[in-house]
């Protein structure tokens, strides 16, 4: 079987536990990542992890020659996991423009250097952010696309319309993964969200006010349309989001795909409160949070969970790991920082 997959953003938080099960699942993972959002020393915890150093090169996907130079020193790619991007939703509202040329330039090189090296399958990174405020839950994946609230969210659109189109007209063949909220950290407690500044999200802002980073936890809004006022989210532990990359980027390679572009939810089915994740973390770890409310933060859905029924059927996959498992690692990780694992 060709095994290998170019995995671009391959050192950063999802990326980095993707190349870990396409190892254990007998791939070759070959790491690009210009490194703007994440450490070189991820690739030294992945050797630790699975025993096998994934090949590494930092590559910017903005820089056309230096993408088409290791396509081609690098033959026989079966395909390419995409996670570079740009990913913070706030910052996107104040940058639009490095967003828009970061993430849609990215892409088109990419897309331009597997037609010219024949790599003819892409699972890329998306987002239930499509969905913007679906008018049914659970959502399913024939949910109309809303307009988009923030640039990240439109790049991510026109990113799945720019492989859709491309592969009905070439021999590309996409399947596009549409997150919901990933959290969580390996098992090994090696690696896990690696979040550079304040933290944008829920639980790596829980993490770091149990562990004194952070004074105190706010949470943004108790006034939704929701059981007890906070929104809800569907929070997915990120070693299960991994494994479906790996059944994804099999059933392109395997030619089991069953159209040029394929969409799927990735899930739980299950969607908890901001003050259901608090409750759950406190029981799990034993730490008393420190928050307090405050007003909504602009741009938040109020409420999204998955309907995972496609990716179940059609990919046979199903998430695993439970709330109280992603918690319990998300903590490990934090406690590990903490205790200097990134700079041993
Ligand atoms: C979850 C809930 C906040 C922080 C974003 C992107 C999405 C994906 C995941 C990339 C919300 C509340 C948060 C805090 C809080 N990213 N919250 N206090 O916004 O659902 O999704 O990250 O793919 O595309 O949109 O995740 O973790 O930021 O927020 O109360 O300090 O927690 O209001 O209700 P979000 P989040």
């Amino acid at each position: 079987m060709a095994n290998k997959i170019i995995v671009t953003g391959g050192t950063g938080y999802i990326g980095s536990h993707t190349v870990i099960e396409l190892q254990k699942s007998g791939f070759e993972p070959l790491i690009i990542d210009d490194l703007s959002n994440s450490s070189p020393k991820i690739v030294d915890l992945i050797t630790r992890i699975t025993g096998v150093k994934p090949v590494f090169e930092k590559v910017d996907l903005c820089d056309l020659p230096m993408l088409q130079k290791f396509f081609k020193e690098h033959h026989g790619i079966a395909g390419v996991i995409h996670f570079a991007a740009f990913k913070a939703v706030g910052e996107s509202v104040t940058q639009p423009l490095q967003y828009y040329h970061n993430n849609l330039v990215g892409l088109l090189n990419l897309l331009v250097c597997m037609a010219s090296y024949d790599t003819a399958n892409i699972v890329f990174s998306s987002s239930c952010t499509v969905y913007g405020q679906p008018d049914q839950l659970p959502v399913t994946e024939r949910a109309p696309v809303k307009q988009a609230m923030s640039p990240y969210g439109n790049t991510k659109q026109i990113s799945e319309e720019i492989i859709h189109d491309t592969a009905q007209k070439s021999s590309l063949k996409g399947i596009s993964l549409r997150y919901f909220n990933p959290i969580g950290a390996h098992e090994s407690g090696l690696i896990g969200e690696l979040p550079i500044g304040v933290p944008d999200n829920l639980v790596p802002y829980i993490t770091q006010t149990a562990i004194g980073k952070r004074d105190k936890l706010t949470v943004f809004g108790n006034d939704y349309n929701t059981p007890d006022g906070t929104c809800i989210r569907d929070y997915i532990h990120v070693c299960d989001l991994a494994k479906a990359h790996v059944v994804a980027v099999k059933r392109l390679v395997d030619g089991e795909n069953e159209k040029p572009h394929e969409i799927f939810n990735l899930g739980t089915g299950t969607g908890y409160s901001v003050l259901e994740a608090i409750r759950t973390f406190e029981k799990t770890t034993g730490v008393k949070l420190n928050w307090a409310f405050s007003d909504r933060r602009p741009g938040d859905v109020e409420q999204v969970w998955a309907d995972t029924t496609l990716a179940n059927i059609k990919l046979g996959w199903k998430a695993e790991k439970g709330l109280k498992e992603m918690m319990a690692s998300a903590w490990e990780w934090e406690k590990n920082m903490a205790a200097g694992i990134l700079q041993s």
